[in-house]
């Protein structure tokens, strides 16, 4: 039921870990099934230089965050909030259709890293200006 490179993903997952100093970190996690993401990033000039999760779930929650994980190494931010659950899926050949919502967690965790990371900015450009 799941492609060849959900299944290679699955077997082989990049970039898995924590990053030790991160810019942002952010757990999301699938109430209905208890899977959850933890994923730590790397932001330098508004771009990803590193990122690493945490992944506990299934085969196809697994393949998500590791291939999201390579899609966004390197880009800037703005290129990151433009990846949706249907890119990321298509990225894995499709996933199957009832694991669809609930094992894509990975670009959901981005976007929300991202609001973060430039909310906690703009709070601190506005205490510097005081
Ligand atoms: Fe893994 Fe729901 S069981 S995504």
């Amino acid at each position: 039921m799941y492609s060849e490179k959900v299944m290679e993903h699955f077997n082989n997952p990049r970039n898995v870990g924590i990053i030790k100093e991160p810019t942002v970190l952010v757990q999301v996690g699938e109430p209905s099934c208890g899977d959850s993401l933890l994923l730590s990033l790397k932001i330098e000039d508004e771009r990803i230089t590193d990122v690493k999760y945490k992944i506990y779930g299934c085969g196809a929650a697994i393949a998500t965050a590791s291939i999201a994980s390579e899609m966004v190494m390197g880009l800037t931010l703005d290129d990151v909030l433009n990846i949706t659950d249907r890119t990321i899926a298509d990225a894995l050949d499709g996933l199957p259709p009832e694991k669809m919502h609930c094992s894509n967690m990975a670009a959901g965790a981005l976007h929300g890293a991202i609001r973060e990371y430039r909310k906690a900015l703009a709070a601190e450009q506005q205490a510097s200006a005081g």
